[in-house]
């Protein structure tokens, strides 16, 4: 069965390509190399031992989309493909706007159009803000957003909702991810952060392989047990299996108006703190870190209540934080 990837080239697009295959569709990749390499395209050459079709291209070009959807014989869509930086999008509210809401809004017109009927959504826990119980199931209330990026998962998955609910033949998922870290086994796809990372475990490895002088740990003074957040780390090839199951249920759900959301982590709760402990343990490496002010827009804690994925999507997470920082390390080395 043939997939369009879109963002396809990126961190959780890549690792998802390979587990496609792997599962046995065959996924066509729609990336517009904005934040992303084309050189990835040869890392997964080398990973799968064949190449995998791509178009360099944006989400907001209908006419595409619908050669694609009727030459490949698309009958499904992961849609990866978006701008992802929280501060970016508060200076760029338009930018995120064109590039999460009106790319989907084209996609989702030119599936329906096409009769191209699976569609797989990355959303983000940050449709629940700061909860006032933890760990969040699918239940908890989704809060207003913080930003115009958590706008754009909010509305993105209403989107959907409301769309699928008008019957236009489409079966949908979001999967909600907790915090994606880690990188392929092989080391040969992994993160590729543009410039200084705003994401903890890049500015880890990063700080580590002498890249960055110090890591800022945002905060000691939060109501945790050690004082810092806590976050629930996923492995990016346990959350790109669980594209493989959301695709799995999409195609074997006969009714046509189906929609419904995941979240998508490993259960656990994780401490800045214990994650920089374990990493150091892991590698054998000292970091160097001092303690900074809290960042603006931080939550202080979240994880993920799994029951549903583990039920309805027969998905739980496999891999420890052991395994994904060691796997981050091994990647971060390749880059220097
Ligand atoms: C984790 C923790 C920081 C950097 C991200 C995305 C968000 C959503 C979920 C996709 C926080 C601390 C970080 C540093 C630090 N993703 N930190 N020093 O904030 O949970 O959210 O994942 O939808 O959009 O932004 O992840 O990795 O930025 O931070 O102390 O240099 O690490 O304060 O407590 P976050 P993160």
């Amino acid at each position: 069965m043939n997939i369009l990837v879109t963002g396809g080239a990126g961190f959780i697009g890549s690792h998802t390509v390979v587990e496609l295959i792997g599962a046995g569709f065959e996924p066509i990749i729609l990336d517009d190399f904005s934040n992303s390499q084309e050189k990835v395209l040869d890392r997964l050459e080398s990973i799968l031992g064949r190449k995998v079709k791509y178009y360099n291209a944006n989400c907001n070009d209908a006419a595409l989309l619908t050669k694609i959807f009727k030459e490949d014989n698309i009958e499904g869509v992961i849609h990866f493909a978006a701008s992802k930086a929280v501060g970016e999008s508060v200076e760029k509210p338009l930018l995120y706007y064109r590039n999460n809401i009106s790319a989907l809004v084209t996609l989702l017109e030119a599936m329906i159009a096409n009769g191209v009927s699976n569609f797989v959504f990355s959303s983000s826990c940050t449709v629940y803000g700061q909860p006032e119980v933890i760990p969040v199931t699918e239940e908890t209330p989704v809060l207003p957003a913080a930003s115009p990026y958590g706008n754009t998962k909010q509305v993105g998955e209403e989107i959907i909702r409301d769309t699928v609910a008008a019957k236009p033949g489409l079966k949908a998922l979001a999967l909600r991810y907790f915090n994606p870290v880690g990188a392929h086994e092989s080391a040969l796809i992994g993160e590729l952060p543009i410039g200084v990372p705003a994401n903890l475990v890049p500015y880890v490895t990063q700080t580590a392989a002498g890249i960055r002088q110090k890591l800022m740990v945002f905060g000691k003074d939060y109501d945790t047990p050690d004082g810092t957040c806590i976050r629930d780390f996923i492995h990016v090839v346990d959350l790109a299996k669980a594209h493989v199951k959301a695709l799995e249920l999409l195609v074997k759900e006969a009714e046509t108006n189906y929609y419904d959301f995941f979240n998508i982590g490993t259960g656990t709760g994780t401490s800045v703190q214990e994650l920089i402990d374990t990493f150091e343990r892991v590698t054998n490496v000292k970091l160097n870190y001092e303690f900074a002010p809290r960042r603006a827009g931080d939550i202080m804690e979240i994880y993920a209540d799994v029951s549903k994925s583990t039920e309805k999507l027969g998905w739980k997470a496999e891999k420890t934080l052991d395994e994904a920082l060691a796997d981050a390390w091994r990647w971060q080395l390749t880059l220097k």
